[in-house]
């Protein structure tokens, strides 16, 4: 039997937004069948639910414009929405409808790709693993990876100034974007696109829209640096007696080489979260080991050492001083992928595993093994039942902090009764440590109310006057990062 989906109900100036775009731009531009808008409508994980009585999908830079300047002037609001694979309930719409869906993923044209000035020119909806695959086949790399990739999209990451596994060598986002263009909340369309290397006119609006979520401007295209082509890699999964042995073992691979790209540590629970989830997937290691480290070093000079002959050089003197407690080195490109594969399938196995809250968090990459013991002993000793695991980017001092519910709890009322309680204390925990309650994802809907709580009011006046001083009618975004006066905020 065919489920028939009722759609939100459209105000009269959504409606004649929508008819203008069908009559401007033809049919693909805008839908309002709830079937084909219910995909969107709640986020990856499947924490948030929202509602919009139709989803706008622009198919040029100047057609967004178009869209924008029109919700400007009807005081329509809009909900930017790339891959959908946010972590933080940013692309969901509000639960009211009262927001269309602008999706970016039409535009998915990547307008260049220069091996010689290492530079590609992406649209908007270009997703990362096809504009991975488009600079290897020419040679060169789009370092940033992440588990998303087949989903997400350059608009999304850079809106998000996402991180991912390949951060320690070459950064996030921001290290990696040389021009933006966009479309500002009035429907002029900002032109930041050409990489100069040099421009200090002022205060930097490209650098503004990295990482703004969508809150201030429509990024429709994105200049992205591309980095040297890789000879060929090894991948080592090793095991470890606690972060502070595997962060010990990053600076003495550092101190050794400058070719690992990847460091990502992992504790033995959250392996085995993964082998009951993820078909396929196999221990690395025959020992029984606390903690587990991914390591990735590369090769872009055919007469450098081979990566697996220098990881091993490094890796046998720490396992002989017990920095390392046991070590394998992918004897083949399937093995190297079957170890990623586990690394990358992480977030799909926590959401078969159960609830759980998620945080993203960062402190100084020095004290992040102490904050990772002893967070997470605190925070269970705290919420009797719960289990805290930490996994991810160590050497960026990010880790994702999870509080896993007790057995048998109802998710429904564990996560609104318990999850504030649990969040606030592990987000006081970050900040007594001198940390950042998001390190890599954002703030979206989920930590709207921790940014206000936990910033300095000089923080939240300045990031208020910037979303004022763009878009003063609040019409991107609304709801999400940054409400324009504090009584508006949500929890
Ligand atoms: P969406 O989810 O569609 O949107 C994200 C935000 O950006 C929303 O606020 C949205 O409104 C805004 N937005 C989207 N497109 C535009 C645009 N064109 N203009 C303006 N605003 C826009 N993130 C990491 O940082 N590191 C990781 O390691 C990582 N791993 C992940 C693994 C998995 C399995 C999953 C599901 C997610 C992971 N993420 C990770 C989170 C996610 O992939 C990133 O946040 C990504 O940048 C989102 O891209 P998207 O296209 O899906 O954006
Ligand atoms: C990761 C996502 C959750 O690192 O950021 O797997
Ligand atoms: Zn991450």
């Amino acid at each position: 039997m065919r489920r028939v989906l009722i759609g939100a109900a459209m105000t009269p100036a959504q409606r004649q937004l929508v008819e203008t775009v069908l009559h401007r731009f033809g049919p693909k531009a805008a839908t309002t069948d709830p079937q084909a808008i219910a995909p969107w409508l709640s986020d990856w994980r499947g924490r948030y639910h929202g509602q919009a009585p139709a989803l706008l999908s622009p198919g040029t830079t100047d057609e967004v414009a178009a869209i924008v300047a029109l919700a400007a002037d009807a005081g329509v609001a809009l909900v930017p929405q790339g891959g959908n694979t946010g972590m933080v309930g940013g692309a969901t719409p509000p639960a009211d409808g009262s927001a269309l869906l602008l999706s970016l993923r039409r535009m998915n044209r990547i307008r260049s790709l220069s091996p010689e000035s290492n530079l590609a020119v992406a649209e908007a909806g270009v997703i990362l693993a096809d504009l991975r695959a488009a600079a290897e086949a020419a040679g060169r790399r789009f370092p940033l990876d992440l588990g998303a990739r087949g989903s997400a999209t350059i608009g999304g990451l850079v809106s998000t100034n996402a991180g991912g596994t390949q951060v320690l060598r070459f950064g996030t986002m921001r290290s990696l974007v040389a021009g933006v263009e966009a479309v500002l909340p009035d429907g002029s369309i900002h032109n930041g696109i050409a990489a100069l290397k040099k421009d200090n006119r002022g205060y930097d609006l490209n650098q503004l829209l990295i990482g703004a979520e969508g809150t201030l401007g429509i990024v429709t295209a994105a200049t992205l640096r591309l980095v040297p082509g890789m000879v060929s890699r090894a991948v080592a999964w090793v095991g470890v007696e606690s972060p502070a042995s595997a962060l010990a073992l990053l600076r003495r691979l550092e101190a050794g080489t400058s070719a690992v790209e990847s460091f990502e540590i992992l504790p033995d629970k959250t392996l085995e979260l993964v082998l009951r989830h993820v078909p396929g997937t196999r221990r690395p290691l025959a020992s029984a080991q606390p903690w587990h480290v991914l390591i990735e070093a590369v090769a872009t000079d055919a007469a450098a050492e081979p990566p697996a002959a220098l990881l091993e050089r490094l890796l046998a003197p720490a396992l002989e001083q017990g920095l390392a407690a046991d070590a394998v080195i992918a004897a083949s490109e399937a093995q190297a992928e079957s170890f990623w594969r586990i690394r990358h399938s992480i977030s799909e196995a926590e959401r078969a595993g159960g609830p759980a809250l998620q945080h993203d968090i960062s402190v100084p990459v020095e004290d992040m093994p102490r904050f990772m013991i002893e967070g997470g002993a605190e925070a269970e000793a705290r919420f009797p039942g719960t289990e805290a695991v930490a996994y991810g980017h160590l050497g960026d001092g990010n880790v994702h902090f999870h509080v896993r519910a007790p057995a048998g709890v109802d998710p429904a009322v564990w996560y609104a009764e318990d999850g504030p309680r649990i969040s606030s204390h592990v987000h006081d925990m970050v900040v007594a440590a001198g940390g950042s309650i998001s390190a890599e994802h954002g703030i979206g809907q989920m930590k709207r109310a921790e940014l206000e709580r936990l910033s300095a009011p000089s923080r939240m006046t300045v990031l208020r006057a910037i979303k004022a001083a763009l878009d003063p009618r609040g019409i991107l975004n609304p709801g999400k990062l940054v409400a324009l006066a504090p009584d508006a905020a949500s929890p």
